[in-house]
């Protein structure tokens, strides 16, 4: 199936399939969790937009080989306000109604929020959030070893304007930490949870569209 064009379903008479952008930077494992949930029925959605900020990145190959629209937008420390601007431009402009920040490795500048409007945005975090925000790649999983925890875990939350790995939790799965576990050992098991938890976020934005009858691919009045 085109992951486009998702898996459309009739709730309450309204066909659904919400349109979704997917913010990248890196590997786009988490891309990959929605594309096939999307693939196999299990998320009613489509992927409107994919942006990148790294041309090179393995999701926009990804998103590319699926036919998903890719667009870039390269940050500098000078640029950044213009191409996060531009970025929150574009998903608008795509119609989408929720953006994923899918591994997206800048923190956004206030002209993003600004230019993409009241579309709602969620991030994943590989850890037990509130605890250990504020870190990212392997850093967070070398805090989680050196603290002593017993559990780490994936976290997917709504993100805001000038906060940082903050808002309202949306989903959240536990691991153990094993006795001798390396950063890279505990963020593959934490990597396999974050793409349930993605995807279990995403179906919640559905549920919710389903319920208020406001998103149809072809013929839905907030569309
Ligand atoms: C994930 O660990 C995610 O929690 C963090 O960045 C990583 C992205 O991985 N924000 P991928 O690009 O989705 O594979």
């Amino acid at each position: 199936m085109d992951p486009r064009s998702g898996c459309e379903a009739e709730v309450g008479g309204q066909t659904v399939s919400l349109p979704v952008a997917v913010c990248v930077s890196g590997r786009g494992s988490n891309l990959q969790a929605l594309i096939d949930a999307i693939s196999t029925g299990r998320l009613d959605a489509r992927i409107v937009l994919v942006a990148s900020s790294r041309a090179d990145a393995p999701a926009v190959e990804r998103a590319r080989s699926t036919g998903i629209p890719v667009a870039g937008f390269p940050v500098t420390n000078a640029t950044r306000a213009e191409a996060q601007g531009a970025m929150g431009g574009a998903i608008r402009d795509a119609g989408a109604r929720l953006v994923v920040l899918a591994g997206y490795d800048r923190i956004l500048a206030d002209a993003f929020w600004d230019l993409l409007g009241d579309v709602p945005v969620i991030n994943i975090h590989p850890s037990l959030l509130p605890a250990f925000g504020g870190l990212s790649g392997l850093k967070v999983h070398e805090a989680v070893i050196a603290s002593g925890a017993s559990e780490s875990g994936a976290t997917v939350h709504t993100a805001h304007k000038g906060r940082l790995d903050e808002g309202e939790i949306l989903a959240q799965r536990r691991v153990p930490v094993r006795p001798g576990d390396t950063p890279q050992v505990l963020a593959a098991r934490v990597l396999e949870t974050e793409h349930e938890a993605i995807v279990d976020a995403v179906a919640r934005f559905v549920s919710q569209a389903a319920l208020a009858g406001r998103t149809s691919r072809r013929t839905g009045p907030g569309m």
